[in-house]
């Protein structure tokens, strides 16, 4: 028991707690905190984390002794001694105002005497860069060795990818260390840790959950503090459902779960009644407005909010939160030419103002410049400079921006829906919940008092909106779900204890694409190429498709492509510019497809571009976006180098004289990933249209597609659901090939309805008895030869 309580001071001495267990005499060089963790490893910490962390008992450790270690002269967690900057004092003051604060006795003893917390605290009241560091002071993960010999580790697991880097980055501030070193964030393709001394590591969820399939006892980690979890992203759902039975096998580990914004009772008895810690109180006020009457567009009631209160209101930045990026580029647009405007006709009144676009598709060093400060004033007398963030609902949790005062809510998202039936996953514009209104007011008052616009009525608010947003598990395609679980370890998916089980529907659908892609056999149980699938972090038909290619002989050329389609669009399209865009797009036009135009793009930019400004000339001249040509090239090493980890050739089959077969096993790769994506013509000339196979969609090929003639089968990479079904992305593939390669799935027999497709199939089928089959495709070629070689 930890005595220390309520702020009732520590008796001088050995730390209060349970009697110590007999000490081995032989440590008696090492001081107590380095004797009570083994001592094994204690030569690894330093002089200066025994000064501060003198008499400090992992987990048994008093809110009195934290306070003291703060104020020490040096810092305990540098592996070399390092006295504390001032910055990290002045940093300190502000901290200690912060609500969790006042609350770090209740937090420790809590914590260190319950295996699962659970924590409700209001926005910015310091739950997510305070609470890890008390988690460090009591667990001293630096002073531990995890099993491979490193330090053992502090999850903070974060939604999204901005967050967790922007977190990490002030924390490292705060404890005055090298971001990347003691304290480091690990996010999809970007790996800002380093493995002998980070100790705290903020993640996305989804980071989390591909550890655990390599290490299933997460035995690197002594505490998992799952943030923000009233968002209930699919990767936090698994999570929670992973770590609950995770806790009965290692006692030693601690869970945090941890919101502003929670179900707090929901939570609690998921977890086997696990007791509840709530901060009360706010960093700073922030007053919310709400329209009297409904606004009828809100996209022109938020610009003219922001100009409003550009003009009106005293200096501070604005957050406006929209639905998706064509929408916030418009909406930037508008808001750079009103603010023109009022800078020219009321000079004396507004001053600068700086419109900085944020959304996911957008790279994270662009991402990084919402942080950028406010323009200066133009004159030493003249209004002050304003900066606008225009963000989706990336920014809605997390997220600290310094200088955010005001805040424009309309209201509305994208959500994510999921039509199992037809298999189309799709993003909806819908009102957002009470959850995230709330999450968005708390945007601001963060370093200062705020205030919250809401475009939408008060009635509005209190009966239309939804307490909280619909668990991700619910609106999903869980494919790549259910082969990370199969990963996992998870044999029997049904009765895996989710907080909200998902649809039976949308796992039987799931589990038919995994089979179709054969990374489940019929008995549902993974393959040797779904072992290899699983550990791409791609969509499972894409890493189908990468696997494929190196039989192929064309894995190379795939690799390119699939880094192409994991990147946001390479194509830039200013609205001015229109025409000398798609001009320049046609030169680098394949006829087949979409996909080898991606890759006639991508091998473009690496002949053409050798240093920073031929490349970045080369983009401009070509409208293409050079940072997610980057982008591309850093996934494209990345997914290298788990190829090569899995013995996949890197390979490409000879072009001169020999073209056409050159881009048919291209088309043939891309096909052994795809063959559930395809839709078929119907009708001839201008009246064809085109119909999904099986699940009968009728869609037409989106009208950014390279494409040149209306072939019979086209594959597509993406189905996109906006005033009609577009399907973005398209290839030209044969019927032959997607019998060849997906035999059970273009099987004649499959076909319920009589159909032109089932005929098709039924002729190539006769054409082809006799003669050798090739199995389930390539995928199946590469189980025996895995096979053969294990
Ligand atoms: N980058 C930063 N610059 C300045 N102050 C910051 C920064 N990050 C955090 N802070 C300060 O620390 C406070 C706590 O931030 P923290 O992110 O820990 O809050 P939180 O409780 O996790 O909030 P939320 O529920 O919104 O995620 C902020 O309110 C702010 O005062
Ligand atoms: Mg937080």
């Amino acid at each position: 028991m930890v005595s220390a309580t309520n702020g009732t001071a520590a008796p001088p001495g050995p730390p209060p707690g349970p009697p110590p267990t007999k000490e081995n005499p032989y440590l008696a060089h090492l001081s107590p905190a380095e004797r009570a963790i083994g001592g094994a490893d204690a030569s690894s910490s330093s002089s200066s984390s025994s000064d501060a962390l003198t008499g400090f008992l992992p987990r048994r450790v008093t809110s009195k002794q934290v306070l003291a270690a703060l104020e020490a002269p040096m810092n305990p967690f540098t592996s070399t001694p390092k006295p504390y900057s001032q910055k990290y004092r002045d940093i300190l003051a502000k901290r200690k105002t912060l609500p969790v604060f006042a609350q770090v006795d209740d937090f420790l003893q809590k914590f260190q005497e319950n295996q699962i917390l659970v924590m409700i605290g209001e926005t910015g009241s310091g739950k997510t860069t305070q609470i890890p560091q008390f988690v460090a002071y009591s667990d001293l993960p630096h002073m531990k060795r995890g099993p491979d010999g490193a330090p053992m580790l502090i999850a903070c697991t974060q939604p999204r990818r901005v967050a967790a880097m922007s977190v990490a980055k002030r924390v490292a501030e705060e404890m005055d260390v090298s971001l990347g070193q003691e304290v480091g964030y690990t996010i999809r393709f970007e790996d800002a840790t380093s493995k002998p001394h980070t100790f705290l590591k903020y993640m996305t969820d989804g980071m989390l959950l591909r550890e655990a399939m390599h290490d299933k006892m997460l035995s690197r980690y002594s505490t998992i503090i799952l943030d923000e979890a009233h968002e209930r992203t699919l990767a936090t759902d698994i999570l929670m459902g992973l770590l609950k039975p995770l806790c009965a096998k290692r006692p030693d580990l601690k869970i945090v779960v941890m919101s502003a914004t929670l179900e707090a009772e929901k939570f609690q008895k998921y977890f086997n009644s696990a007791p509840l810690l709530k901060v009360p109180g706010r960093t700073f006020p922030v007053e919310t407005f709400y329209t009297p009457e409904p606004e009828p567009d809100y996209l022109e009631a938020a610009i003219r909010t922001v100009l409003m209160i550009h003009q009106a209101e005293d200096e501070g930045d604005i957050l406006l939160f929209l639905t998706g990026e064509e929408e916030i580029e418009d909406a930037c647009r508008k808001i750079r030419a009103g603010a023109d405007e009022l800078a020219a006709t009321s000079p004396e009144i507004c001053g600068p103002l700086k419109v900085v676009p944020l959304y996911s598709s957008l790279p994270p060093q662009q991402q990084q410049k919402i942080f950028d400060a406010a323009p200066a004033r133009l004159s030493p007398d003249g209004p002050p400079g304003r900066k606008v963030v225009i963000s989706t609902n990336i920014a809605e949790t997390s997220l600290t921006i310094d200088g955010i005062v005001y805040v424009v809510d309309p209201g509305f998202s994208k959500q994510k829906v999921y039509n199992p039936r037809i298999r189309v996953e799709s993003l909806l514009v819908s009102p957002i919940s009470k959850a995230s209104a709330q999450q968005r007011m708390g945007r601001a008052g963060r370093t200062r008092p705020g205030k919250c616009f809401r475009l939408y009525t008060e009635k509005d608010f209190v009966n239309e909106l939804i307490e909280s947003s619909y668990p991700e598990i619910l609106r999903s395609n869980l494919a790549n779900t259910v082969l990370e679980l199969k990963k996992l370890g998870v044999d029997n998916l049904v009765r895996f204890d989710y907080m909200d089980a998902p649809a039976p529907e949308t796992i039987m659908r799931a589990l038919e694409l995994l089979n179709y892609l054969a990374a489940f056999d019929d008995n549902g149980n993974l393959t040797p190429l779904g072992e290899i699938m699983a550990e791409f972090p791609l969509d499972p038909c894409l890493a189908k498709m990468l696997i494929c290619s190196s039989d192929l002989g064309c894995s190379n050329e795939i690799l390119s492509i699939t880094a192409m389609l994991s990147v946001p669009n390479v194509f830039l399209r200013p609205n001015a510019q229109r025409q000398q865009a798609d001009t320049a797009k046609a030169a680098f036009a394949h006829p087949d497809g979409d996909h080898l135009t991606l890759l006639n793009v991508y091998h473009a930019y690496k002949t053409n571009c050798y240093d920073k400004d031929s490349a970045s000339n080369w983009c401009w001249q070509n409208y293409l976006s050079l940072r997610a040509l980057q982008q591309a090239d850093n996934v494209r090493q990345q997914l290298s180098r788990t190829m090569e980890k899995f013995d996949l050739d890197l390979v490409s089959n000879q072009f001169e004289g020999n073209e056409r077969r050159y881009y048919e096993n291209i088309s043939r790769a891309i096909t052994c990933g795809f063959f559930m994506q395809v839709a078929h013509k119907s009708g001839a000339g201008k009246s064809a249209s085109y119909t999904t196979i099986k699940d009968n969609q009728i869609v037409a090929p989106h009208p950014s597609t390279t494409l040149d003639h209306s072939p019979e089968f086209l594959l597509y990479n993406e189905f996109v659901l906006t005033t009609r079904n577009f399907i973005r992305t398209v290839l030209e593939v044969r019927p032959e090939w997607l019998l060849e390669y997906a035999p059970s799935y273009y099987a004649p027999e499959a076909f319920k309805d009589d159909g032109e497709v089932k005929r098709i199939m039924q002729g190539i089928s006769r054409k082809l008895k006799g003669g050798a089959s090739s199995g389930n495709g390539s995928g199946r070629e590469r189980e025996k030869k895995k096979a053969r070689k294990g």
